[in-house]
């Protein structure tokens, strides 16, 4: 018998679009309650959670099977062999929402084999109300969507869908409480996420992520630290504070610290290395590059979005800087930091990028000496102001400026990782190469991929490795004693 919809809440563009920067933030350290009745229900069953998009969504899915495994649930790798599997969705782009349909219809196969497994999506899409409608109609087979804000609903949703043998979409619109103790389950022993804190309020023109994320709200900074201090204690090597907009860390909270207080206070408790992402050029600050500076486990890599570097298109993108206020920022960068490594985002084909705005960005991209970038082809996010620009340029026109901005970008990648041949670099150890079992892999202080001949012992150790050849997106050598 099909299972009857409860809706319990859905999603509102509007009302995700709301600001009220006078709200305080309100923070919850309630641990979550996870029913007795549920327990009951997972002992044996199987979980399986895959992640799409960026790094919150990562953390996010940390904190879902962090909340799996305390209901009871177990790890499986192979989605059919789950009871039930968790999607963790982007909606940044449309191919990251194409993957996902595609993933939800071969997930037909395990309501087959098994009827009784429940599989449900979270994340960014679920935020975005015409996906959750057409998860309702055309796709039966997901029995639980939730979104970005009721991660700690999950062990309620879960047992009411057994329980009453319902499909059901709770999502809401509006972020509510900062939730400080959610269970977490990491993977890696290496590496860590910490967030910093949540939301955007640069509303972007092109981006769904406030939409979807919320409001701008920050952590404090002792919940921070404290996590971080564990972190040290049981081994890190390097944590990645997190954020979309790290930069305007604090400026929420009104209790005297910013961004770079926080750097500053988290190097200070002895992480190997710290990195964070990701920064908006419009929050940046002199004090943050000088504390970058100042702290050796303060790695020297910074990822600073472009976007786009004609100032025509930056103002319809609603980025609030100029190509020369960029670039200007980029040379007070590498003034203070000299040895940083820098990266990007570029969009090509926003609605109506004339060749000449174009031209700009390549301009831009010759200048800035990036280590690395990624590249996407514009994609209109229903519901965003950009969505509803004019737009004349051809989706040809825009694969050839793609195919361009990637052959203008590959001679800095290169010639930036010739620069490493023949030193001697930092790196952390991850593991075996994925390429080549008998090499090891890991990333150097300024995040270039270097794999290399070493000890397998070194896991999880920083060695120094001796470069001995350069690729344009990897470097290749061999672990010295120095
Ligand atoms: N189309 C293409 N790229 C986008 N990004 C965000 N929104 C869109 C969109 N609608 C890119 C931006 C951002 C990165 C995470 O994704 O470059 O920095
Ligand atoms: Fe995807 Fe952006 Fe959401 Fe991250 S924040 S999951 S990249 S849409």
């Amino acid at each position: 018998m099909a299972k009857k919809l409860k809706i319990e809440s859905l999603p509102d563009l509007k009302e995700a679009a709301r600001r009220n920067l006078k709200e305080a933030t309100v923070f919850s350290k309630e641990d979550i309650v996870i029913p007795s009745r549920l327990k009951m229900l997972a002992q044996g069953k199987k979980y399986f959670v895959r992640t799409y998009g960026c790094q919150a969504n990562v953390v996010d899915s940390e904190n879902i099977e962090g909340i799996l495994l305390e209901i009871g649930y177990t790890k499986v790798d192979d989605p059919l062999d789950a009871d039930i599997v968790i999607l963790n969705t982007c909606a940044v782009r449309e191919n990251a929402e194409d993957k996902v349909f595609g993933e939800v219809g071969a997930l037909k196969r395990l309501k087959n084999e098994n009827p009784d497994a429940l599989i449900a999506i979270s994340g960014c899409m679920t935020q975005e109300p015409h996906i959750v409608e057409m998860i309702k109609k055309k796709y039966p087979q997901v029995d639980i969507c939730f979104g970005t804000h009721n991660i700690n609903r999950l062990p309620q949703l879960i047992l009411r869908s057994i329980e009453q043998h319902i499909r059901i979409i709770e999502v809401f619109s509006k972020e509510g409480e900062v939730i400080e103790h959610i269970p977490t389950h990491r993977e890696d022993r290496i590496k860590a996420f910490v967030n910093i804190m949540y939301g955007c309020n640069k509303f972007c023109t092109y981006c769904i992520v406030p939409y979807t994320r919320g409001k701008e709200r920050s952590r404090k900074m002792e919940d921070i630290l404290d996590e971080c201090k564990k972190l040290v204690e049981e081994g890190y090597m390097e944590i990645t504070l997190l954020g979309q907009n790290v930069n305007a860390y604090g400026q929420d909270l009104n209790l005297g610290y910013d961004f770079a207080d926080l750097l500053e206070e988290v190097a200070k408790l002895g992480i190997p290395r710290l990195r964070f992402t990701t920064s908006h050029p419009w929050n940046f600050t002199d004090d943050m590059f000088k504390a970058i500076a100042k702290y050796p486990n303060i790695m020297p890599y910074i990822h600073l979005p472009l976007q786009s570097g004609s100032d025509e298109i930056l103002r319809k993108m609603g980025r609030r800087y100029t190509q020369a206020e960029y670039l200007d920022l980029v040379r007070r960068l590498r003034e203070i930091i000299p040895n940083v490594a820098l990266s990007t985002d570029i969009i090509v084909g926003f609605p109506n990028e004339s060749d000449e705005d174009f031209e700009e960005t390549l301009k831009v991209v010759r200048q800035a000496n990036y280590d690395s970038a990624f590249t996407f082809i514009y994609s209109p996010r229903e519901g965003t102001p950009a969505a509803k620009m004019e737009d004349k340029i051809s989706m040809d026109t825009k694969h050839e400026r793609f195919n361009r901005l990637i052959k203008e970008l590959t001679p800095s990648f290169e010639a930036n990782a010739q620069k490493y041949v023949g030193k001697i670099v930092p790196v952390l150890v991850e593991g075996a190469s994925k390429k080549d079992e008998g090499m090891l892999t890991g990333y150097s202080d300024t995040n270039k991929l270097i794999n290399f001949k070493g000890d397998p012992k070194h896991v999880g150790k920083i060695v120094n490795v001796k470069i001995t050849e350069s690729h344009t997106f990897s470097l290749l050598g061999e672990e010295v004693d120095e």
